[in-house]
């Protein structure tokens, strides 16, 4: 789908469908004028209770205007003090979705009013992330749902901000990579297929990379993450992606994703009916995949750094065992009790490398780490925990300005207690009760003051199947967007 830009008037946009926003209960003066262009349409649709205005309500109807014949779809976006970006990014969404499968080629938005056209950037990242599909593996065109428009001009009066589209096309497609990632099988996205995908894009946007194998990781005494993909025929990887600032003296952020590319649950194994889900387990890893291709796109004046820990979790003779110590890079032994409480294991030596190789100020650690955050949550929110307030209220507001909606859990230290093991220094789960909580304090345990830290279970959030409006089914890229945000206020600061 290629994204244009159109300034003009209305009647001149040349599109198959043109698509206005407005407000539920709010006087709209375009709406108005244009109703009288077209014959009363607008005001009798109105009347017949079709233009509520709501959210994602979308109304459309032919109408000549000005002597040519237009398709136009009214769409809803909820009330005016209600209003923000993410409200009219799936809108953009939901149109591009309900018009995607008919007989056209081109569709517009037209963009009238201040709030409107200040959104231009989020119309362009719904449509790209709605125009996504995640049946890519079906073996032929005939059987994918059909994805007809191949032309979306942003269309105002005035002139849309060229920053704006070509920003919501970086956005847009990096999200839709994160999905990719998260959508392809075990099979297909290993370890390797992920930090392969992954080093493809550092190539495509010119960042360095750094990747440990297996007897590197080994050699560096990372015997936590070493142990996961153990009982796997899949080799395991730490792949870091650098990001420079232009400035010297700025701060450094980690980014950190759970790649966990298929969870059984080892010698744990997990039951069998919803395992195939497992394959998502790596989506901490496709955020900060997506994350880095923005910032390596936009190139932020801050020092980033993305690292994916990736291995497999599978049982085997050579797997590790419930009851087994192994010991972590920074030296902490840790008995583990569930073999399927992996993802911590990776994503530990990870924090550790992180700390004693590249002196970080601050840390973002993103994981779907636990059940218990979707039993929380369900799949609204995303769980974090945090070692510094002012940090964690940063990731919390950007979030929400984002849309990808957060939430705090505590870090009191009798939950910490709950990780203390008899035989070594902790062990790898806590117990049912708390489950998130223990998980994050677990990941604490090794990040070493002053580095601030944030820890983000995505566990709910990271993949979708319920069907929604603006967004095909399976993985959501959540956090892609917002991970850039944050470091983007961050260079501010
Ligand atoms: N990847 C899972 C967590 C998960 C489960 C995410 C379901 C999304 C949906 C993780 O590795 C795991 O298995 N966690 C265990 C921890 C337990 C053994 C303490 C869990 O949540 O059951
Ligand atoms: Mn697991
Ligand atoms: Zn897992």
């Amino acid at each position: 789908m290629e994204i244009k830009s159109f300034s003009g008037s209305l009647e001149n946009i040349n599109a198959d469908i043109t698509a206005i926003f407005y407000f539920e209960e709010d006087e709209n003066t375009f709406l108005n004028e244009l109703d009288s262009k077209v014959g009363g349409v607008i005001s009798f649709a109105k009347k017949q209770g079709n233009l509520s205005g709501k959210k994602n309500n979308v109304y459309d109807f032919v109408a000549s205007l000005n002597g040519g014949l237009k398709r136009l779809a009214l769409v809803g976006l909820g009330k005016k003090d209600k209003f923000n970006a993410q409200a009219i990014r799936n809108a953009a969404g939901t149109v591009i979705r309900k018009f995607q499968t008919e007989d056209i080629s081109s569709l517009a938005f037209y963009l009238e009013g201040d709030e409107v056209l200040a959104n231009a950037q989020a119309v362009v990242e719904g449509s790209i992330i709605a125009e996504y599909q995640s049946d890519f593996l079906k073996s032929n065109d005939e059987k994918k749902r059909k994805s007809n428009i191949k032309e979306c001009t942003i269309g105002a009066s005035t002139e849309v901000s060229p920053t704006a589209l070509a920003n919501g096309k970086t956005v847009g497609d990096s999200v839709n990579l994160g999905r990719t990632l998260g959508n392809n099988p075990g099979n297909i996205m290993t370890p390797k297929g992920i930090v392969d995908t992954a080093m493809e894009m550092c190539k495509e946007v010119g960042m360095e990379t750094e990747l440990l194998d297996e007897a590197k990781i080994l050699e560096l005494g990372m015997g936590s993450l070493y142990s996961v993909g153990h009982g796997s025929d899949e080799p395991s990887f730490l792949l870091s992606m650098f990001h420079k600032a232009k400035s010297a003296n700025k701060p450094t952020i980690a980014l950190i994703g759970k790649g966990i590319s298929f969870d059984a649950g080892g010698i744990s194994l997990k039951p069998g009916a919803g395992m195939e889900e497992m394959k998502f387990d790596m989506c901490g890893s496709a955020a900060v995949v997506g994350a880095m291709k923005i910032i390596g796109t936009l190139k932020p004046d801050y020092n980033v750094i993305g690292m994916i820990a990736c291995a497999e979790n599978m049982p085997s003779a050579r797997a590790t065992k419930p009851g087994d110590v192994i010991t972590a890079m920074d030296g902490t032994t840790i008995e583990i009790i569930n073999t399927d409480a992996e993802g911590r294991l990776v994503l530990c030596d990870a924090i550790n490398y992180a700390q004693s190789h590249h002196k970080v100020d601050y840390i973002i650690d993103l994981a779907t780490l636990t059940g218990m955050c979707v039993a929380t949550f369900a799949k609204i929110r995303s769980a974090y925990l945090t070692n510094d307030e002012d940090f964690g209220n940063l990731v919390a507001e950007t979030a929400d300005s984002t849309g990808e909606l957060v939430w705090e859990l505590p870090t009191d230290p009798e939950y910490a207690d709950l990780l203390k093991s008899t035989y070594c220094d902790l062990k790898n789960i806590g117990g049912r009760l708390g489950g998130t909580i223990t998980a994050g304090l677990f990941l604490k345990h090794f990040v070493k003051e002053p580095t601030k830290w944030v820890h983000l279970d995505i566990a709910g959030t990271a993949w979708d199947t319920s069907g929604k409006s603006h967004l095909d089914s399976g993985a959501t890229g959540v956090m892609v967007r917002t991970l850039p945000a944050i470091i983007d206020k961050m260079q501010n600061q």
